[in-house]
C-alpha cells in the first residue's frame, strides 16, 4: 500500500484520495541498482572481528539470555530480521532464529565472500510478534530488518575475520535497492543492555523500540522514533526545500530502478557519493558569522567546570579563551559531519577545545549563531533551531517527523541549553526484562 502510493507519486499517476501532497518530479533522485554485485569495503560498513576457532565458540560467555521481542507492524510485505555482533572474544557472530550461534568465516579470503549460512529470521505476518533470546554478550550488535534478503560478506582483514555489512553509500551494493534498517545493540557480560536508534547516517525501514526492566516498580523506556510514513514525508520536504533554494536536497532520496522510494541519506553520507554537491552552501552564512564575531564576542558555555568561554574572530580564526587551538572557517562538509576541519580533534586538545567542538558545530547545523541570543551557545532551545536558511534541512525535517523527539539526526544532537534534555534514541538498563523492537509503525500506547 505504502509503496504503491509512492510509485503513483513518482510517476505522476492518479493519487490516493488520502494523499494531499505534491507530485514529486522524476529526476534528481539517487538511484540504487537492483541486485548490484559490487561490494565495497570501507570503515563505515566493516565490523572488525577477531579470528576464531571452535575453542572460542565453546568459550562464549554465559549470561542470562536477553529476551528480544519483535513486533511486525510493517504494511508492505514479508520482513526478515538478522542479528549480528561481536562475541566476548571479539569474533563476528550471528544469532539464528532458534537461538543458536553462527560463526561465519571468510576461509582466508582477502576479498569479501558471501556468507552462505541462512542468517535470516523471517518475521510472522503483520500484527504478530516473534520472541527469541540473545544467549551471549554482544558488542557492536545490530538487529537488521529487511523487506527481502540482506547480503552479508566476510573477509580476512589480515587482523581477523571482518564482517562486510550492507552499505547505503554504495549504489551497487547487493542490498542497495532493498528496504532495510537496523537498531544498534550492546549486551554486556554483566547483563546491561544498550539499544539505540539513530538517523545520523540515513533513514530507512522505520523502527522503534521499548525496554522493560525487572526494576520494582517496573519502568519501561520507549523510543518511538519516526512516523511510519517518514521516508516519504522526508523526501517531499527535501524536494520542496530544493525548489526554494535550488540545492540538490532531492538527491538525498534514494529510489530503486522502479522509482520506489527506499531510504533517505543524511547530507553527511550523501557527500560521500557526491563530494561537491553542497559545496559553497554555507559560505554566505559563514561569512556573516565570521564578520559578526570579529566585532562582538561569542560566548560558548562549555557546560563543564571550565564554565563559559569568550570567543572572537581574529585574523580569520575564531579563538576562544583557555582553548589550546583556534577554529578556521568550516566547509559545508565539515558542518555535515562535525568531525573534520575545525571540528576535527587532535591529540593535545584541552577540555575547553573538546567542549567547544560539539557546541560550535551544533550552532552551525541549527543556524542559531546570528539569532537574538545566539551569541551565547548553547542557549536557544529547539523552538529556535532551523528557523533560517541555510540550515541542515535533513535534521530539521527528521525532528519535525519524530513522534517523541528521540533519535539523533546529526552527531551532536545532544547539545542543549541545560544539558539535561535527552534526544538520543537510546534505551538502557542494567536490569533488563525484555527488549521489544517494532517494525513499521511505532507503538501507540
Ligand atoms: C578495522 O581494522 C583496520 C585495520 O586495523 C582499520 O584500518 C579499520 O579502520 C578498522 N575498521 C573499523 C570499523 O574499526
Ligand atoms: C570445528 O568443529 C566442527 C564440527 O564439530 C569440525 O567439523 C571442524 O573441523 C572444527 N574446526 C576446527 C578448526 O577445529
Ligand atoms: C538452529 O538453526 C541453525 C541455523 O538455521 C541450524 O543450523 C541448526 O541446526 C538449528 N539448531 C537446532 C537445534 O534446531
Ligand atoms: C530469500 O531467501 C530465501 C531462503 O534462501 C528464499 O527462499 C527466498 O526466495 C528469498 N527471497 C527473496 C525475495 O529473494
Ligand atoms: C547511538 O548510535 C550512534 C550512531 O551509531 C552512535 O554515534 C552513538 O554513540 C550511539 N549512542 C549511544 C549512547 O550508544
Ligand atoms: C583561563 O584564562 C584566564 C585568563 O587568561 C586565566 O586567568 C584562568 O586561570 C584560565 N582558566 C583555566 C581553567 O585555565
Ligand atoms: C523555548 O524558549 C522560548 C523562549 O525563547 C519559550 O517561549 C518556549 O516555551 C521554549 N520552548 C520549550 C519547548 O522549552
Amino acid at each position: 500500500m505504502y509503496f504503491e502510493l509512492v510509485l503513483a507519486l513518482l510517476t505522476g499517476l492518479a493519487m490516493s484520495l488520502a494523499y494531499q501532497g505534491p507530485t514529486l518530479p522524476d529526476k534528481g533522485f539517487t538511484v540504487a541498482r537492483s541486485a548490484g554485485t559490487k561490494v565495497t569495503v570501507t570503515k563505515d560498513n566493516t565490523l572488525n572481528g577477531s579470528y576464531h576457532s571452535n575453542f572460542t565458540r565453546l568459550q562464549a560467555d554465559r549470561v542470562e539470555p536477553l529476551p528480544l521481542e519483535i513486533v511486525n507492524n510493517f504494511d508492505a510485505g514479508p520482513v526478515n530480521a538478522y542479528i549480528q555482533g561481536l562475541d566476548s572474544k571479539g569474533a563476528v557472530v550471528f544469532v539464528a532464529a532458534n537461538g543458536s550461534l553462527i560463526y561465519p568465516s571468510s576461509h582466508g579470503s582477502r576479498l569479501p565472500v558471501k556468507i552462505d549460512h541462512d542468517l535470516a529470521i523471517p518475521l510472522p505476518r503483520k500484527g504478530k510478534s516473534l520472541s527469541l533470546k540473545i544467549p551471549i554478550p554482544l558488542s557492536s550488535g545490530r538487529v537488521y530488518f529487511c523487506q527481502g534478503n540482506l547480503s552479508f560478506f566476510m573477509l580476512d582483514t589480515g587482523y581477523g575475520e571482518g564482517l562486510v555489512q550492507p552499505s547505503v553509500t554504495n549504489m551497487d551494493d547487493p542490498s542497495a535497492s532493498l528496504h532495510w534498517g537496523f537498531v544498534e545493540l550492546t549486551y554486556t557480560a554483566a547483563g546491561t543492555v544498550y539499544a539505540n536508534i539513530s538517523y545520523v547516517d540515513f533513514v530507512g525501514l522505520i523502527l522503534s523500540m521499548a525496554l522493560s526492566t525487572k526494576d520494582k516498580p517496573s519502568r519501561s523506556q520507549v523510543t518511538r522514533g519516526l512516523r511510519a510514513d517518514a521516508v516519504q514525508a522526508l523526501c517531499e520536504g527535501l524536494w520542496k526545500q530544493g525548489k526554494v533554494d535550488g540545492q540538490p536536497w532531492l538527491g538525498l532520496c534514494v529510489v530503486d530502478e522502479n522509482r520506489r522510494l527506499i531510504r533517505i541519506l543524511s547530507p553527511n553520507y550523501y557527500r560521500r557519493l557526491y563530494d561537491a554537491a553542497f559545496e559553497g552552501y554555507w559560505n554566505g552564512y559563514i561569512d556573516k558569522v565570521w564578520r559578526h564575531y570579529s566585532y562582538k564576542p561569542l560566548t560558548i558555555d562549555t557546560q563543564t567546570p571550565a564554565g563559559p568561554v569568550t570567543c572572537r574572530v581574529i585574523n580569520n580564526i575564531l579563538r576562544c579563551l583557555n582553548d589550546t587551538r583556534g577554529y578556521s572557517r568550516p566547509l559545508a562538509t565539515d558542518i555535515w559531519g562535525c568531525d573534520s576541519g575545525p571540528f576535527g580533534r587532535v591529540n593535545g586538545d584541552n577540555d575547553v577545545h573538546i567542549a567547544v567542538i560539539p557546541r560550535l558545530c551544533a550552532a552551525f547545523v541549527r543556524s542559531t549563531l546570528l539569532l537574538p541570543g545566539g551569541d551565547v551557545q548553547p542557549s536557544l532551545n529547539s523552538s529556535h533551531h532551523y528557523t533560517v536558511s541555510p540550515t541542515h534541512h535533513y535534521s530539521r525535517l527528521v525532528h519535525e517527523l519524530q513522534v517523541d523527539g528521540r533519535g539523533y539526526a546529526f552527531s551532536y544532537d545532544d547539545v542543549n541549553p541545560d544539558g539535561t534534555e535527552d534526544a538520543s534514541g537510546l534505551v538502557s538498563s542494567g536490569n533488563p526484562d525484555t527488549l521489544t523492537v517494532y517494525v513499521g509503525s511505532p507503538p501507540t500506547d
